[in-house]
């Protein structure tokens, strides 16, 4: 079996139902269940043999001994953190907390674990680290998208906690000859995505009649993926990724912040239209920017497509379109997740911003 962690939030549950879609392997699933986890995410496989959901943090070093040893898997798929930039802005320390003391915590238990192994299982055993582009910091313009091998300039508490955790993944290989693997990912988007982020926040605000709070000028580009895809890019390296590498994954797709709230705008004008006939773009409200803000994200996917044969599937068109319709389709999934410590997060990050 495989140990995912952080198998409830937005990308490890679709890895983990996606994973069981397509394998007989089982999968144990350890997630501490922060405000980011839902097994709502996870309804579909609650009953299914070959997933196991255990509550509980990366940073708790006698539960994960005792699940490795009682479970054995042949993989570590680390996607545990705390991920969102403006959370990382207004209070730190959780990140710190778990990207890095978590990821440290995890390493030491999966290196005791993975050092007690004997014969093939040790040199095939795989510790997947997932990481982001944030930690090669922010380009201009006109320079070439992010390798593997840019270096690491991280500008937000979120992006350093991260690079720490890389470094820490780094190190375990190089130190102890850990067989790790490292991906960085550019922002994914897609279903089941905590509508405190762009995408889901706009097709939320916009469907409510709230809003649409766009930082600063909203040129700031990332590179969208498609969250299927990211897990599609997870599942090839850790197939055929050679170890102690890293692998950049990205959808080739860079755009500015306001184009994207404009297709999204587009896509609710076409399939949810107002009864007034105006457009959802009127709701757009320009508010103060974020501390930092990161101009431009880029990734150059060109190692994992050349070793591994990965390319995305979706391109954002079809992936946009698949993901305002998933929302549209899913409102009761929108209304469960929107709790009181939700709209506590909404007036803390927005009522100062003059949204
Ligand atoms: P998320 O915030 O939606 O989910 C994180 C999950 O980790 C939640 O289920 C949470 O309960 C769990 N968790 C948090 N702290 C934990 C702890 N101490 N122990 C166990 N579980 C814990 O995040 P996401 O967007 O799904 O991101 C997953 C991973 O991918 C993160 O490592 C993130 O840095 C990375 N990443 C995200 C993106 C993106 O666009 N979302 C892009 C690149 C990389
Ligand atoms: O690049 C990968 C990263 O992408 C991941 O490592 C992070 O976990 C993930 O959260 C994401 O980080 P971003 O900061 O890029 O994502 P976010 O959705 O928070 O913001 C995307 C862009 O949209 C960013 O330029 C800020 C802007 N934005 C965001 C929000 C929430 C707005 O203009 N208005 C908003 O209300």
């Amino acid at each position: 079996m495989i140990l995912v962690t952080g198998g409830a939030g937005f990308i490890g549950s679709n890895f983990v139902l996606d994973w069981l879609a397509q394998s007989d392997e089982p999968v144990l699933n350890l997630d501490k269940l922060t405000y980011a986890g839902n097994r709502e995410n996870l309804a579909s496989v609650q009953a299914h043999a070959g997933h196991l959901f255990v509550q509980g943090d990366i940073s708790d070093s006698a539960l994960l001994d005792s699940l490795l040893a009682k479970h054995q898997p042949r993989a570590v798929v680390n996607f545990a953190a705390e991920s969102h930039v403006d959370r990382s802005i207004h209070g730190p320390e959780d990140f710190i907390q778990t990207n890095i003391m978590g990821t440290f915590r995890l390493l030491e238990a999966v290196r005791a674990y993975w050092g007690g192994l004997t014969g093939e299982a040790k040199p095939a055993f795989r510790f997947l680290h997932v990481s982001t582009d944030e930690v090669y910091g922010s380009l201009s313009k006109n320079e070439p998208a992010f390798t593997e091998s840019h270096p690491y300039e991280p500008n937000s508490p979120y992006s350093a906690s991260k690079a720490a955790s890389d470094h820490l993944v780094r190190a375990y290989h190089h130190t102890y000859g850990l067989p790790v693997l490292t991906t960085n990912c550019s922002n994914n988007y897609g279903p089941y995505h905590f509508p405190e982020k762009l995408i889901p926040l706009m097709i939320v605000n916009a469907l409510a009649g709230k809003p649409l709070p766009v930082y600063g000028d909203g040129m700031q580009i990332r590179d969208w993926l498609y969250v299927k895809d990211h897990c599609s890019a997870i599942r090839a390296v850790l197939r055929g990724g050679r170890a102690g590498e890293v692998y950049n994954v990205g959808g080739w797709n860079e755009k500015p912040n306001l184009d994207i709230v404009h297709t999204i705008c587009a896509l609710l004008d076409q399939l949810r239209p107002k009864t007034s006939g105006k457009s959802y773009r009127d709701q757009i409200t320009y508010v103060a920017d974020r501390p930092g803000h990161d101009r431009r994200y880029a990734i150059d996917a060109g190692k994992i497509e050349r070793e591994l044969g990965w390319k995305p599937v979706e391109t954002f068109e079809t992936g946009i379109a698949k993901t305002v319709q998933w929302y549209l389709d899913n409102q009761d999934w929108v209304g469960h997740v929107q709790s009181g410590a939700y709209r506590e997060w909404v007036q803390t990050n927005y009522a100062a911003r003059g949204a």
